[in-house]
């Protein structure tokens, strides 16, 4: 089977990583010279993205205030972080195909969080080191200072699942250019003490006062499932080169959890918040870290996005407190030059009762054009179609009060042909998309809905109150489309909606 021709992210892509090794072996060594640096690697994949752009960015469904890659395939956010002034993301990057295949990080900043700029390859892997991929991680600053990246690194021929060792490169003031570092591996099987660590990866680091620890993913039990965990190490020089196990920091709690991918874990308020990517939706979970034990106690969890096509989200602190997030968002259909983008920044905070939640960073308002408005509108059973700016790339509010309303359905529909309309349907209780169910705790007495819904051409990302969020891929909207506002029985009122054509971030 082809790369191109292997399925989006879905539940699917395990069988894939069994397979992964012997194909990434066989296709890529057939491109590459066994003896191939790093830099030889970046070269040769710049020059491949670069053939690609054309044909990826004239095609019509490709979003445009999302961050995405110039052309082929994309995955996860990597290594975050706000260094001089930008912020920097880094994302899993397979720069000869839009379908899955070996790993590279590519590279893009910001100075405002809304305009982003596309640079260089940050991070190939070094075949000459035997090394096939460089997979997830993070991106921090040693004791000195130095800028650092930690990954998973994967080696030639072997398995991901059973074989994996955790890297470091050193980047230079701008964090532009990475050298990896002599120290490697920085985290090899053996710190475990002999215990087998099955999918052990994605790096991620945090501070406790003065210590410095990572988290990683895996699981113990890889022919049944059940335990999943984030193990936890502590660093035992400045430099980062030493590190220590600690054990596990948590054990998913689901005896069906098959592994842990990228966790993140921070410190949000008073309270630790742990993310981890399960192979499904990605789950939070709320508690208190004991950094002398090294466990973490959850007390409350949930779902970050309910929606299908949002997964291995990594987080990153701004000078100012605040935690951002980014998510990958997967499964676009094949061959179109590229294939997946990353979500929208999300603002994190969290409830007095501990439910996590989650805004647009307000910073993207800098990407609206002017808008339509519409107020005081009366909300029934029958549709009321409000006419959209003629573009599909657009931000809508709605601000609903929903009286004596037992639900309320949002549907988009495009002007001509017959594309199914997109519809959102909310009650005091549910949020419903097409494949994202979620309850929503909507206080009884709250009839209150705040709708924050994105339109990117062929994504569309929903918040609710700040606390339930979906991603979908959708088929773009065309010109001339609509919005229905109705009720499921009762009356509603729409105070206000108003809805802004958007701007590219390019
Ligand atoms: C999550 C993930 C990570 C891994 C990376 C490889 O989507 O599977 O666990 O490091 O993707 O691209």
């Amino acid at each position: 089977m082809a790369f191109g021709t292997l399925p989006a992210f879905n539940r699917m892509r395990f069988p894939f990583r069994v397979l992964a090794p012997t194909l990434i072996a066989f296709s890529f060594v057939s491109l590459a010279s066994p003896a191939e640096t790093a830099n030889e690697a970046i070269a040769r994949a710049t020059a491949a993205v670069r053939a690609a752009a054309p044909r990826a960015q004239s095609d019509p469904a490709r979003p445009i205030f999302h961050v995405i890659a110039p052309a082929q395939w994309m995955n996860d956010p990597n290594g975050p972080v706000y260094y001089r002034g930008c912020y920097h993301l880094f994302y899993q990057l397979h720069p000869f195909s839009d379908g899955n295949g070996p790993k590279y990080w590519g590279h893009v900043r910001s100075r405002d969080l809304a305009k982003w700029e596309p640079l260089p390859i940050a991070l190939a892997p070094s075949l000459d080191a035997g090394e096939a991929e460089v997979w997830s991680g993070c991106c921090t600053f040693n004791g000195q200072g130095k800028p650092m990246i930690f990954y998973t690194s994967i080696a030639l021929g072997k398995s991901p699942q059973t074989h994996a060792e955790q890297w470091a490169a050193i980047g230079d003031d701008d964090l532009l250019t990475w050298r990896k570092c002599s120290a490697n591996p920085v985290l090899s099987e053996a710190l475990h003490d002999g215990k087998k660590v099955y999918d052990w990866r994605d790096p991620f680091i945090f501070r406790d006062r003065t210590r410095t620890f990572m988290a990683t993913g895996g699981n113990l039990n890889e022919a049944k499932g059940g335990q999943a965990v984030v193990n936890i190490y502590e660093a035992q020089n400045p430099d980062l080169t030493q590190w220590k196990y600690r054990g596990v920091l948590f054990q998913i709690p689901d005896p069906g959890a098959r592994t842990a991918e990228c966790p993140n874990f921070f410190k949000l308020g008073a309270r630790w918040v742990l993310f981890v990517s399960p192979y499904g939706k990605v789950q939070y979970f709320v508690g208190d870290f004991d950094p002398e034990t090294c466990r973490f106690r959850a007390q409350t969890r949930g779902l970050l996005d309910s929606g299908p096509n949002f997964y291995a989200p990594n987080t990153m602190q701004v000078p100012d407190g605040r935690r951002l997030v980014w998510g990958w968002v997967n499964g676009f259909p094949d061959g179109r030059g590229w294939n997946g983008c990353l979500s929208l920044p999300r603002l994190l905070s969290l409830s007095r009762d501990g439910q996590l939640r989650q805004s647009p960073v307000p910073e993207l308002t800098k990407l609206r054009r002017k808008p339509v408005e519409w107020r005081d509108l009366r909300l029934e059973p029958g549709g009321r179609p409000l006419s959209l700016p003629k573009t599909n790339t657009l931000e809508i509010h709605a601000d609903i009060d929903l009286e004596t309303a037992e639900g309320l359905v949002l549907a988009f529909k495009s002007g001509a042909g017959d594309a199914r309309p997109v519809t959102i349907e909310l009650s005091p209780s549910e949020f419903k998309m097409k494949d994202a169910d979620l309850s929503l705790a909507l206080d009884k007495s709250e009839r209150n809905l705040g709708l924050r819904i994105f339109i990117d051409r062929s994504v569309l990302e929903v918040f609710v109150n700040e606390t339930a969020c979906a991603t979908k891929v959708i088929s773009p909207l065309d010109a001339g489309a609509t919005l229905e506002l109705q009720t499921r029985g009762g009356i509603a009122q729409a105070k206000q909606v108003q809805a802004w054509p958007m701007k590219t971030i390019w």
